[in-house]
């Protein structure tokens, strides 16, 4: 590009959902919950789990090859591809380069990065900084994850709040103003052990033994989690608001990392923002953790939430503990939308060890639930969310 970059644009986006719906009334076969508690409690009322043959990077690679198209570029104008998730197919390699080959790349960089749910944000940060430096021209950043496969379905406290997903936004330099002016990224490792997985890592390798002590599901305090996500949502957005020169009062829309409706709505009253401009799913979603924001946002434009010129704040807090925002200003036609449906799943097909066969990596617990009912019929094209998202609005 020859005249200089003077901002980031996201020109492309799309996400995939797997098919597969488990609902409040399911899981009430498997722990001691309810739906009342956990719609009351959450404001969740369905999640989807990933197939037999679904993986982070299968729905990363989809929800790639999707942005990419709505982009209107080809795999190979990519050149850095940033996959956020704490759920990777294998400790090593990392998954961007699984889904840099099943997005039909032969070119990007491509590298994992760890921020649990703030991951999405860290990552949309880090390429608006490697596109501002000339070092890319085009990114694919992507949230994924899978953590219906580390739960305890044993423990009511946790099973109940995630589920599965993937969105992605293409970014790419710009010789225009726009795109995002107020980035904030925050850290607070005092909550380190506060949502965590114990074993897997260098500080508990696998074993029989961690593996029997239930050492590698998610663990939380979900009440101190709950308390450090309504400080730091809000304290987080309020810094990348301010940073490019806003008020809270003309952010057009909110997209906050959906893991609870309580914690969405308990920061909205504390900004004095209208539920109205805020976007919420995690009615339908859970907490799909990396791929909550770009779900939501991909969600937002396809039902015409967003309309060029829009100012819009993402904000998202996890483990760690960490927490992020950027505002940027929306500057894409939203009906380039229509061109993610034209992307077949299938054709973003992930590298699998030649020499490997595991099992299906379905939870038991969700196994014997899929077992014992047909799975829910959708309308839609498989992978696409079954709803239409305005009739979520709230
Ligand atoms: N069904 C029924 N009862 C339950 C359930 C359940 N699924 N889970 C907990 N309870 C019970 C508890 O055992 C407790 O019972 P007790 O009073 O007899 O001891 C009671 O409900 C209240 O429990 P609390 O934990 O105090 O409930 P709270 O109102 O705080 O809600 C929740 C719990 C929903 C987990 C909330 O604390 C929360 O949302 N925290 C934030 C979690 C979060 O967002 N995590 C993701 C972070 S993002 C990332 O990086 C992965």
């Amino acid at each position: 590009m020859s005249e200089p970059v003077r901002s980031t644009r996201i020109i492309g986006w799309g996400m995939h959902a797997p098919e597969r719906v488990l609902t409040n009334a399911d899981l009430e076969r498997i722990v001691d919950t309810s739906d009342e508690w956990i719609v009351s409690r959450t404001g969740i009322r369905e999640r989807r789990v990933a197939g037999p043959d679904e993986t982070t990077a299968s729905m990363a690679a989809i929800a790639g090859r999707r942005a990419i198209a709505v982009a209107g570029l080809e795999p190979d104008d990519i050149d850095l591809i940033l996959v956020a998730t704490l759920t990777p197919d294998h400790l090593t390699p990392a998954t961007a380069t699984l889904v840099r080959e099943a997005v039909g790349n032969t070119r990007a960089a491509a590298v994992d990065l760890g921020a649990a749910c703030s991951g999405f944000v860290y990552a949309y940060a880090t390429a608006h900084a490697c596109l501002m430096s000339g070092m890319a021209h085009n990114v694919l950043v992507i949230g994924s994850d899978s953590l219906t496969r580390f739960l305890d379905y044993e423990d009511r406290n946790t099973c109940v709040l995630f589920g599965d997903g993937a969105g992605a936004v293409v970014v790419t330099a710009s010789a225009e103003p726009g795109g995002p002016h107020g980035i904030k990224l925050a850290s607070e490792p005092a909550g380190a052990y506060k949502l965590w997985i114990p074993a897997g890592g260098s500080r508990r390798p696998p074993s029989p033994e961690s593996v029997a002590a239930g050492e590698h599901y998610l663990r939380m305090d979900g009440p101190d989690v709950y308390r450090y996500a309504t400080r730091a949502i809000a304290s987080t957005v309020v810094a990348a608001i301010e940073r490019a020169g806003l008020r809270a009062e003309d952010v057009d829309l909110f997209i906050p990392h959906q893991a609870n409706v309580r914690i969405i709505e308990a920061v909205a009253r504390s900004l004095h923002l209208p539920m109205e401009r805020v976007f919420v799913n995690v009615d339908r979603y859970g907490n799909t953790s990396a791929g909550s924001i770009p779900i939501a946002l991909v969600e937002a434009v396809d039902g015409g939430r967003i309309a060029v010129g829009d100012q819009i704040a993402v904000v998202a807090f996890g483990a760690g503990f960490t927490a992020g925002a950027v505002t940027f200003q929306w500057t894409a036609d939203p009906a380039a939308g229509a061109r993610a449906a034209a992307v077949d799943p299938a054709s973003a097909a992930v590298r699998r060890a030649a020499d490997w066969q595991p099992p299906d990596p379905t939870p038991a617990a969700l196994v014997t639930v899929f077992a014992s009912r047909p799975p829910a019929p959708r309308a839609d094209a498989p992978g696409e969310p079954a709803h239409d998202p305005k009739e979520v609005q709230r």
